[in-house]
């Protein structure tokens, strides 16, 4: 093998629908060396519209679906381009693309997760081997097929001297927890991260995000909405367990306002929203992660001020609260590095799943390989 068998392209785009993040990195053997460019691309509103449709089940799916896989295909490939331009590296010297492809339908249940894509498109129009839909196998051995991150968060954030929590927060969040020894990592999905906060505020401000948690700042946590949008079995079922927006949507926020029976400031319905994932996170993390100390966040929920003092506040006296940036990840690159390490670990067939974490009934190999 050569250098350049060991640079792998990471591309994620997540339950948020705001846009695929990439990074390029170089790999020693299984570990990743270094990130060599990251690259952002926004989804215009109409994919955005398309692919928020498609979570839903409504007429012509299949065509509807199809046209948005090639759509998608055609941002990935624009987010490769960018990267390999950035890194001054062409599509010779990348061994692989890791892609996770867009969530429609996360039904594990039932026996199937889609992420939507259209790899066979990625690898014509970037020239560079593509492995996609990392979770089917594993909900094919009886796993969720997610998280698939704790596997890849405990590579890089795991300590020998300390226990550690990292918590995602994407559209969805999750928690990696990563005990001080070197095995018994686990985590699972703890509910609404940003989905409904991003849904509320473009109903209301026609915004796509509240940028910084000002909007929510401006509010007052609601008590009686809290308690009906906590009284969900989801926060009370055990782990293993996953979510999406199958069951987080602006329909199940809705019912529970219905419930609480009052007027609400549409800002206090978007402060209690943030206290929604910052009790849920917390309450995650005391009872499944009592002796961490330390908790790292990642993804777009990192930059929201206003739910990181949510956050701390809830945790306040039992750990600290730091975006992963203090251990050298920029927090917007993580999950797009974990689809660079999942990548690199199909390459080396080694597998890429937690059983502990998703439920598996054993270890697998994720992926499947479109060659260039
Ligand atoms: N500056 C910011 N202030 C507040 N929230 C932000 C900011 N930047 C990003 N976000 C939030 O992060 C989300 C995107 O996070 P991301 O990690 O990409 O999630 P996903 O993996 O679900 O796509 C946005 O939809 C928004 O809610
Ligand atoms: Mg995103």
């Amino acid at each position: 093998m050569n250098d350049s068998s060991h640079l792998t392209i990471g591309l994620m785009s997540g339950t948020s629908l705001d846009g695929v993040d990439g990074v390029l990195a170089a790999f020693d053997g299984q570990a990743i060396s270094a990130t060599l460019a990251a690259a952002y691309v926004p989804f215009p509103a109409h994919l955005r519209a398309d692919l928020m449709a498609l979570q839903a089940a409504g007429p012509n799916e299949i065509e509807r679906e199809a046209l948005a896989a090639n759509a998608l295909a055609v941002h990935y490939a624009d987010c490769v381009a960018q990267l390999l331009l950035q890194a001054g590296k062409t599509a010779a010297d990348v061994r692989l693309v890791g892609v996770h492809g867009q969530t429609i339908r996360h039904r594990p249940e039932l026996g199937f997760t889609r992420q939507t894509n259209n790899p066979a498109l990625l690898a014509e129009l970037c020239n560079i081997d593509v492995v996609a839909d990392f979770r089917s196998r594993d909900v094919a051995a009886g796993g969720q097929g997610a998280p698939l991150v704790p596997a890849f968060h405990r590579a890089i954030f795991g300590d020998a001297a300390q226990s550690r929590v990292v918590v995602n927060i994407g559209g969805i969040a999750n928690i990696s927890i990563l005990p001080a020894s070197e095995d018994g990592a686990y985590g699972f999905d703890t509910g609404p991260g940003n989905a409904l906060m991003d849904g509320w505020i473009h109903l209301h401000q026609q915004r796509a995000y509240d940028a910084n948690g000002d909007w929510g700042a401006s509010g007052q946590v609601h008590a009686g909405l809290l308690a009906q949008l906590r009284d969900e079995p989801f926060f009370r079922a055990p782990p293993p367990k996953s979510s999406g927006r199958d069951l987080f949507h602006l329909d199940w926020l809705q019912a529970a306002l219905l419930r609480t029976g009052s007027a609400l400031a549409p800002e206090d319905v978007q402060a209690t929203l943030a206290m929604l994932t910052a009790s849920t996170i917390a309450d995650a993390i005391v009872a499944h992660a009592p002796l961490a100390r330390q908790v790292y966040v990642c993804g777009g929920g990192a930059e929201n001020a206003f739910l990181m003092r949510l956050l701390q506040r809830q945790l306040q006296g039992r750990a600290s609260v730091q975006s992963t940036a203090v251990l050298g990840v920029a927090p917007q690159h993580v999950e797009a590095l974990a689809f660079a390490w999942l990548a690199r670990r199909f390459d080396l067939r080694l597998p890429g799943n937690l059983p502990a974490v998703t439920g598996a009934r054993g270890l697998r190999v994720l992926g499947a390989l479109y060659p260039a």
